[in-house]
């Protein structure tokens, strides 16, 4: 398999499949080549490539970062878990509530944020402070109920994924923002900048946005740009920002290992928002389809970005952001201990792995005529002498058709 990694992961016994740079500008005889000494890597970092396309199958892989297992998730959320926001239990109905209010101003921020983008498109003057005012009622909808904010956006729907990122990642954000204590002054700074974090891509071209293969060197490079750009559009051609909203959008690719973009800052030299900003980024980016790929499942997307706390992420922001959606996140199937399939219908902060679920099959996996709503945490949640416990995500082509003929409450949010 071909893969692109960075040069900093580069090892003895790998085979350099593409280095990036012409064969004239690099030291080496041959552009396809196996590294058999440390001195080989030294000459590949000092060409000036951030990264490396390597083949797997005729030299050494980078070794996988150790995935978790569910009970290191749970520890770790419960070891770092902020106070829970609201020590009231949130029913069922009210999450759903809470949810459907959230989704009510996404929709009517959707238009707005196109707009702003078709204005840094067109070139003219830009008008950012109407997404204020949208990201202050997001704001309030964090704040009561930032675990109903962060299940919304869990909900993908179909529209076109530069506006919907957009929004997906504010209010993502901003539940994060309600969860690690900020006041409403932050939130509304936090809210904004992730709103705006990818301005700058309005004026990338359509054709390298969207661009369904890989991006060569030089595209890629290009790409990069929007951070600086997103701050350009903001003071040039708009009415200025505060500092905060800009470090969102100019810090949100840096990662605290140094090897982020665009200034390659590490740990101490990066903002909290944009720290912030930057796990709502990656999570919403992992789990949204894309013109080129699909998306992976919001459990698949926390496993991946709990491999790269400390690396990429802030440890602390990652770990009260799993406690926010959970090991499981709304809408994620899951198989049971009893071989019933079901879907989380609502996390649970105290106990990660025992959140409310929907019933959906029965043990030999024939649908059930009606979902049956059960919380895992509660100890009457038996069925004949074992207690239902989650064994594990459950994928397959059938989700959708399950959460509809049981009538789930998950139904209209099904992936089609
Ligand atoms: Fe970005």
């Amino acid at each position: 398999m071909i893969r692109e990694i960075h040069v900093k992961d580069l090892q003895v016994g790998m085979y350099v499949h593409e280095l990036g740079v012409r064969w004239m500008n690099h030291p080496f005889l041959r552009n396809r080549f196996r590294i058999s000494k440390p001195s080989e890597i030294e000459k590949i970092r000092a060409c000036g490539v951030a990264t490396v396309r390597i083949d797997t199958r005729r030299g050494a892989d980078v070794p996988a970062p150790a995935g978790p297992t569910k009970q290191e998730l749970a520890q770790q959320v419960a070891a770092c878990k902020t106070e829970e926001t609201r020590p009231e239990e949130k029913t069922a109905e009210r999450m759903r509530e809470d949810t459907a209010r959230c989704a009510r101003i996404y929709r009517e921020t959707l238009p707005v944020v196109r707009q702003l983008m078709d204005e840094v498109r067109s070139g003219g003057k830009i008008d950012a402070h109407r997404v204020s005012r949208q990201v202050e009622q997001l704001v309030e909808s964090a704040i009561r109920n930032p675990s109903a904010a962060a299940a919304m956006a869990n909900l993908k729907g179909h529209d076109e994924y530069t506006f919907a990122h957009s929004i997906q990642v504010s209010i993502l954000s901003l539940a994060l923002g309600t969860q690690i204590g900020l006041g409403k002054d932050e939130l509304t700074l936090l809210g904004t900048g992730a709103m705006l974090h990818d301005l700058g891509k309005a004026s990338i071209p359509l054709r390298i946005l969207n661009k369904p293969g890989r991006l060569t060197q030089e595209e890629f490079r290009l790409m990069q740009t929007h951070p600086q750009r997103g701050v350009s559009h903001l003071t040039e051609k708009g009415r200025g920002s505060r500092p905060e909203v800009l470090s969102c959008i100019l810090e949100h690719h840096e990662k605290l290992n140094g090897t982020g973009y665009p200034r390659g800052l590490s740990e101490p030299e990066i903002g909290l928002l944009p720290r912030i900003v930057s796990v709502a980024d990656v999570y919403d980016a992992l789990t949204s389809d894309r013109v080129y790929q699909r998306g992976t499942t919001a459990h698949n997307a926390i496993v991946i970005l709990y491999g790269l706390r400390n690396l990429h992420f802030d440890p602390r922001i990652l770990n009260a952001f799993i406690g926010l959606v959970g090991v499981y996140p709304v809408g994620t199937m899951v198989r049971l201990n009893t071989r019933e399939i079901a879907v989380v219908v609502s996390a649970n902060p105290r106990e990660p792995l025992r959140p409310d679920i929907e019933i959906l099959t029965d043990r030999d996996q024939k649908p059930l005529a009606r979902a049956q709503l059960v919380r895992l945490s509660e100890a009457e949640a038996t069925r004949g002498s074992a207690r239902r416990t989650i064994a594990g995500p459950w994928a397959s082509a059938d989700g959708a058709r399950l959460l509809r003929i049981t009538g789930s409450s998950f139904k209209d949010a099904a992936p089609t």
